[in-house]
């Protein structure tokens, strides 16, 4: 019960930290800090430059918040093993980052690890690949997460190696996992978690990824944005490598036809949806629900992007309307934490920005 008893602590804290001040008012989207993790050092050092623009009293606070709303006290229990033997059942390097970053934060062990696994399970998102006219690739992406918190840990991350941009992408502070990332003039992914997979099914999750060591969803993302070679080679890895849970992989290459949507089994791929530009599918969206299924009544994410791509219109296609279609109410929603736009052709015009109060209707 560390942990709890952590967090308890802790609460007095959070609650000063987190309560809104008195000069609370609308502020305009904004670009979250840039941190350069060099891959040359060890795992267990990699991550301290998080500490020149976060503070270690606001990350503990946040990660106690995250972990309390959102893992069951139990699971504590049942990660006891992995936390008293993490090498073991976690691989390198995210055991030694794990590690790293526990010491880094100054806190316990076993609130990293579980920190690391409750962003697994709760994201809700809008992924969108979009192909122009002259076949340039565009790949938008919204992350909805109920917490309000993960606005200030939000990062873009820049992972080094022999001081050039091995790759990047954009994630949250204490975080080894990536949900949205991009492999320099190969390739783009984001992942969607997949609706068919609740908060119930944790236990399954969290079974299978210690006697099965499968991967969790957004280190295969990050391991593919390491070795793919290009799109093709990325679609393969991200079809098939056992997953601790369903989920959705878009991926945007940089030849025109290169964009897909993989729907994941925990074992394999359950769908492979490509762009198919010459009979009109220049563009895909995916929120959270099997794309050949109508989504539940009350969600109407899908429908809202595809009426707006429409309306946009292949000719008029790029960053700047592929925005605009993410930024159109409930696409982007009271949880929307951030909004990517990214293509691997022009690698550095990749561009995250917070929205600190998500979307309202009236906007
Ligand atoms: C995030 O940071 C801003 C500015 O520093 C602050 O006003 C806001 O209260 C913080 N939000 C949370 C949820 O901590
Ligand atoms: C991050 O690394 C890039 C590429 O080496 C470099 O240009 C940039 O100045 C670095 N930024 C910081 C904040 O260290
Ligand atoms: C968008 O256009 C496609 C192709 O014309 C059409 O099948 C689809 O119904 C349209 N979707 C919406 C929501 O307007």
């Amino acid at each position: 019960m560390l942990w709890a008893g952590a967090s308890l602590l802790l609460r007095p804290l959070l609650l000063l930290l987190l309560a809104p001040g008195p000069g609370a008012c609308f502020r305009a989207p904004f670009a979250p800090p840039a941190v350069n993790i060099s891959l040359d050092e060890e795992p267990e050092v990699r991550w301290k430059p998080l500490l020149q623009d976060f503070d270690v009293n606001y990350l503990k606070a946040a990660a106690a918040e995250v972990i309390d709303s959102t893992i069951p006290k139990w699971v504590h229990h049942a990660l006891t093993p992995v936390v008293e033997s993490l090498e073991n059942y976690i691989p390198q390097p995210y055991a030694g980052e794990i590690r790293g970053l526990a010491s880094l934060f100054g806190g316990e062990l076993s609130d990293i690890i579980m920190l690391n696994f409750a962003y697994e399970v709760t994201a809700f998102c809008t992924s969108i690949i979009a192909q122009d006219k002259d076949g340039h690739l565009y790949h938008g992406r919204n992350l909805d997460y109920p917490h309000s918190i993960l606005r200030n840990l939000t990062i873009n991350i820049f992972f080094l190696k022999k001081g050039e941009v091995a790759y990047s992408g954009t994630s949250f502070a204490g975080y080894v996992g990536l949900w949205t990332g991009q492999s320099p003039n190969k390739f783009t992914v984001s992942g969607d978690q997949r609706g068919s997979e609740r908060l119930w099914n944790w236990w399954k999750n969290i079974v299978s990824a210690i006697l099965y060591r499968r991967s969790p969803v957004s280190w295969l993302v990050r391991e593919t944005l390491e070795e793919a070679e290009d799109f093709q080679d990325a679609v393969m890895r991200l079809s098939k490598v056992p997953l601790i849970t369903g989920v959705y992989y878009i991926v945007g290459g940089v030849q025109p036809g290169e964009g897909v949507v993989i729907t994941r089994d925990r074992k394999g791929p359950a769908d492979i949806w490509p762009l198919d530009p010459v009979n009109g599918g220049w563009y895909r969206v995916e929120t959270n629900f099997d794309h050949w299924l109508p989504p539940p009544a009350r969600d109407h994410r899908r429908e809202a992007a595809n009426k707006a791509l429409n309306a946009t219109g292949q000719e008029h296609i790029n960053s700047d309307t592929l925005f605009k279609v993410l930024s159109l109410y409930p696409v982007c929603n009271g949880d929307t934490v951030y909004t990517t736009i990214m293509s691997a052709e022009t690698p550095e015009k990749y561009n995250t920005l917070v929205r600190p109060q998500g979307c309202s209707k009236t906007d």
